[in-house]
């Protein structure tokens, strides 16, 4: 496609497909946000914040539940959430949260304390349960005000309107959509992911690159989110392995931790593609970190998109400073996962793993009407989803 026709097609994308935001009203980056976000508290007369996050984390809780009691705050901290969380979770978080009187709640944490820190506050005034909000669109408000911190780069939960859960009725992981689970503030003080253990920066890190290269390559793609995709993909693409390799490093953390909130920032408008749709059932099934799963399918499915995608792929080379255009960076892509020692291949990671036929046309015919689906450049059908997996199990490069 000539730079003139790009041009033309951009223009007209702006003319008729008009882009939502859904925000938080204060949005921090750098240092000092655990104080930052107390006085966001304080300034928001909230009397009670339920903290809520994990047991490792316990080391930055107790610097910000100190710093919501200088600010005359009470703080409860809740360390009841685990990875990849589950409904009763949710549900002892909101019984935590009814026990202390919480008026508010912050979430610091990965994107497992974060999400059922937004749906604690969310649903703590038990007009709906979280059976009747699977999906997109089905929340109707949230009860108390919300803030998050992550510490880990990232799932972008802490600007994103969404929040993941696995379903304990079929065992599922699935998505809660809605722009009311978008934090009212978020903090992203990229000091706080230096704890982060090293196979979590590689997990957490490839979700990040993984949400703005769908949302770069994505159907819906729109020219004021490739921005922020763009560049979210080159900080990563270049900071990624000497954040893993040298974990106190803080201008990469930054780096890092700047292309996260920028994936997290495209998941409201754009959203993912068929690599998430593809990742969440092995995530369930098998409780892989979800980042991983997402770097075991990425690079079939860039090659599964390549006809549709090819010159964008090539624009994005370019501005990362990669040769060969398409080629370049999928070579680059495997050679990150190389690096941050990722599996090469679903049965790799998990010892003996065996998909047996009837389950892989199962999780073909789920990820195909997963919400993210459509956003995929080439449309997702049942036997594309099944070779995408196929060449998942083999495994890549
Ligand atoms: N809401 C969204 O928009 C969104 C987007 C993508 C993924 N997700 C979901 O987020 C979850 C994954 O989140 P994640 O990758 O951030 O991992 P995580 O939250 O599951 O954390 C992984 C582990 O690392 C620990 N940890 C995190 N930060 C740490 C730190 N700084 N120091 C020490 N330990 C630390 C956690 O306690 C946990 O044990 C999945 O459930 C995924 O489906 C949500
Ligand atoms: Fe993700």
């Amino acid at each position: 496609m000539s730079a003139e026709s790009v041009i033309a097609k951009q223009q007209q994308l702006l003319l008729h497909r008009p882009l939502a935001l859904h925000l938080p009203t204060r949005l921090g980056f750098g240092a000092g946000g655990l104080a930052a976000c107390a006085e966001w508290f304080a300034a928001r007369a909230a009397r009670v914040v339920l903290v809520v996050t994990s047991p490792p984390l316990a080391p930055l809780c107790e610097p910000l539940a100190a710093a919501l009691r200088d600010q005359g705050l009470k703080a409860h901290v809740w360390e009841g959430v685990t990875q990849e969380p589950r409904i009763a979770h949710l549900q002892a978080g909101m019984r935590a949260a009814r026990d202390c009187g919480a008026d508010a709640i912050a979430g610091i944490g990965g994107g497992s304390a974060m999400d059922v820190a937004k749906l604690i506050a969310a649903l703590l005034d038990g007009r709906q349960r979280i059976g009747e909000v699977f999906g997109i669109g089905l929340l109707h408000g949230r009860a108390l005000p919300l803030a998050c911190l992550p510490t880990t780069a990232g799932t972008g939960s802490e600007v994103s309107p969404i929040a993941i859960m696995q379903d304990t009725t079929d065992g599922q992981k699935k998505a809660i959509i809605s722009s009311h689970l978008v934090p009212d503030a978020a903090f992203v003080d990229p000091a706080l992911t230096i704890g982060a253990p090293r196979e979590v920066t590689a997990a957490s890190g490839i979700d990040a690159l993984t949400h703005c290269i769908e949302a770069y390559a994505n159907r819906q793609a729109h020219p004021f989110t490739d921005v922020w995709a763009l560049e979210g993909i080159r900080r990563i693409g270049r900071s990624l392995v000497q954040a893993f390799d040298h974990p106190d490093d803080l201008a990469a953390r930054s780096d890092v931790a700047l292309g996260s909130l920028y994936g997290g920032l495209c998941l409201g408008p754009v959203n993912t593609a068929a690599v998430h749709a593809l990742a969440y059932p092995p995530g369930s099934d098998h409780g892989i970190a979800h980042g991983v799963s997402n770097a075991v399918i990425l690079p079939h499915v860039l090659e599964f998109n390549r006809g549709a995608i090819e010159t964008k792929m090539e624009r994005l080379a370019a501005y990362c400073g990669i040769a060969r255009g398409f080629d370049g960076f999928l070579a680059h892509v495997n050679a990150l996962c190389d690096e941050l020692k990722v599996p090469r291949s679903l049965p790799a990671f998990i010892d003996g793993l065996e998909m047996d036929e009837e389950r892989r046309k199962l999780i073909a015919e789920m990820a195909i009407v997963d919400p993210t689906a459509g956003g995929n450049p080439v449309e997702l059908t049942v036997d594309g989803a099944l070779d995408i997996l196929d060449r998942a199990m083999k495994g890549r490069g």
